[in-house]
């Protein structure tokens, strides 16, 4: 008998069954020929939350949650933070490879060119009240940008394809300042195709009278570290909805919009503006042994911990916490970062965090960081998703050349009535309005 098969026995049946095992996996499909009889439609395997589902193969990014190890197509995050720059880490995750210098620059001057937005998107933006939250721009300006480019519906056209993921990546940083410019009142700032692409999203923010904007660049240098750390994560829950939306062959826009909603999630991306909240919400170092018992007792989450892969600490929160020393030193230490010490201190001696291996996660230290940088909370998902789009769009291209893949439709166990014969209006009897149902 071949070694990498997995033997079933249906009791039910006695019938013994064969499978393949293929990169530790079953193929799904493979248990379907497993009927009680010739009417039955075969198994199916059930797994809420896909928990242990792989939806697909991909070589982009590799994890192993338990050692706590995190790669870039093989390349060690801890190590590419240290000597990439975020446009350059964008290259390896999109093709494959670290670019050479001749690459680098031709990517980066196509990104760096791409980088305005066709004059309606003010209109567009106007249109938002001034409280919008940036992350409900930022996923209806992408979604826009859809009708401005009719050509990123030619979705099976490798050229147009990169044509879109080129303006795409060029774009974010530039929707990201206006809803940012929008919020605070102030007048939109035009790229400046001289600066480097987190030099210039600082500019975009951050520009006032000056003639021309200097980015601090430890700042600049701190923000680039960041995007980097944030740019992919296998498949996560905006990955996996970027890939899900993506296989009905809708335009990209569309489909990173969709990604972008799930990430602005407090569950997912939006953990990194609840952690703040959470640390405002605490105030100081003394009360932290109470909130901690709160979360115990399972009145809500602690904020930026816990992961559903990483059963150990994320690797890319020790680089934020370095680098948030690197930041601080330029604008002085956030008195945050010592209520977050000591939270995390005793969080992870406590038998409730330890016993469910509950970490630190990549948002726990990051808001720290944003806010010292001068970012408002209310911008922090945002900065999450314009690194995460590269990302979205290198698993969004591999999806549109993977020959196994094609569009997303799972099955589901249905639990509700069996056929029933219809009542009429006047033979019906009222049903209890559900408590959540508002009252006029
Ligand atoms: C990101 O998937 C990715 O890769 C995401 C991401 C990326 O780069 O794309 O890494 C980015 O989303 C990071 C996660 C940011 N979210 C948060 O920080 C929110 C707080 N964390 C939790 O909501 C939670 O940890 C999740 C959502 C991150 C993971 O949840 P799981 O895997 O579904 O785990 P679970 O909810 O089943 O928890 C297992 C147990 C439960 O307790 P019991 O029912 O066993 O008693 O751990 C508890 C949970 O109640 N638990 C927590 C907790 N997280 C889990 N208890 C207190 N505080 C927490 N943060």
């Amino acid at each position: 008998m071949p070694e990498n098969t997995l033997s079933i026995t249906d009791n039910r049946t006695n019938k013994t069954y064969t499978v393949p095992v293929e990169n530790g996996t079953i193929r799904a499909m493979d248990l379907r020929q497993i009927k009680t009889g010739p009417e039955d439609f075969g198994l199916m395997t059930y797994d809420p939350a896909y928990i242990n589902t792989a939806s697909c193969k991909s070589a982009i990014t590799y994890i192993d949650g338990d050692k706590g190890i995190l790669r870039y197509r093989g390349y060690p995050i801890e190590v590419l933070a240290e000597r990439c720059t975020f446009l350059e880490v964008a290259y390896l995750l999109m093709f494959g490879e670290l670019p050479t210098e001749k690459e680098l620059n031709s990517w980066v001057y196509d990104i760096t060119h791409h980088s305005m937005l066709h004059e309606t998107t003010k209109k567009f933006m106007e249109g938002f009240r001034y409280s919008a939250h940036p992350m409900s721009m930022f996923v209806s300006t992408i979604a826009a940008l859809s009708s401005v480019y009719p050509d990123a519906k030619l979705v099976r056209s490798p050229q147009d394809r990169m044509h879109q993921i080129i303006r795409i990546i060029g774009k974010v940083p530039s929707i990201a300042a206006m809803s940012y410019r929008h919020n605070v009142g102030f007048p939109y700032v035009y790229p400046d195709n001289d600066l480097s692409y987190t030099e210039n999203f600082m500019n975009m923010l951050w520009k006032m009278v000056e003639p021309k904007y200097v980015a601090h660049p430890a700042i600049a240098r701190a923000l680039d570290i960041l995007f980097i750390l944030h740019a992919d994560h296998e498949q996560n829950c905006s990955t996996s909805a970027m890939r899900s939306v993506g296989s009905s062959e809708t335009d990209p826009y569309l489909a990173v919009a969709s990604a972008a909603s799930a990430l602005a999630g407090p569950l997912h991306g939006g953990a990194n503006e609840e952690v703040l909240r959470m640390l405002d919400e605490i105030g100081t170092k003394d009360n932290v042994p109470a909130y901690i018992k709160r979360v115990k007792d399972g009145h809500f989450k602690l904020m930026g911990f816990g992961h559903r892969i990483y059963k150990n600490y994320d690797p890319r929160a020790k680089i934020i916490r370095w680098s948030a020393e690197q930041v601080f030193e330029v604008t002085g230490r956030n008195s945050k970062l010592d209520i977050a010490l000591e939270l995390e201190r005793i969080a992870l001696e406590d038998d409730y965090f330890v016993k469910r291996k509950l970490y630190p996660n990549v948002d726990f230290y990051s808001g720290i960081m944003y806010q010292a940088m001068g970012f408002r909370p209310e911008m922090f998902t945002v900065l999450f998703a314009i690194p995460r789009t590269a990302g979205w769009l290198a698993q969004w291209e591999e999806l549109m050349k993977d020959p196994e893949q094609k569009i997303a439709r799972p099955r589901q166990i249905y639990t509700g009535h069996g056929e029933r014969d219809f009542v009429p209006i006047d033979k019906r009897v009222p049903v209890p309005i559900p408590a959540e149902y508002p009252s006029r």
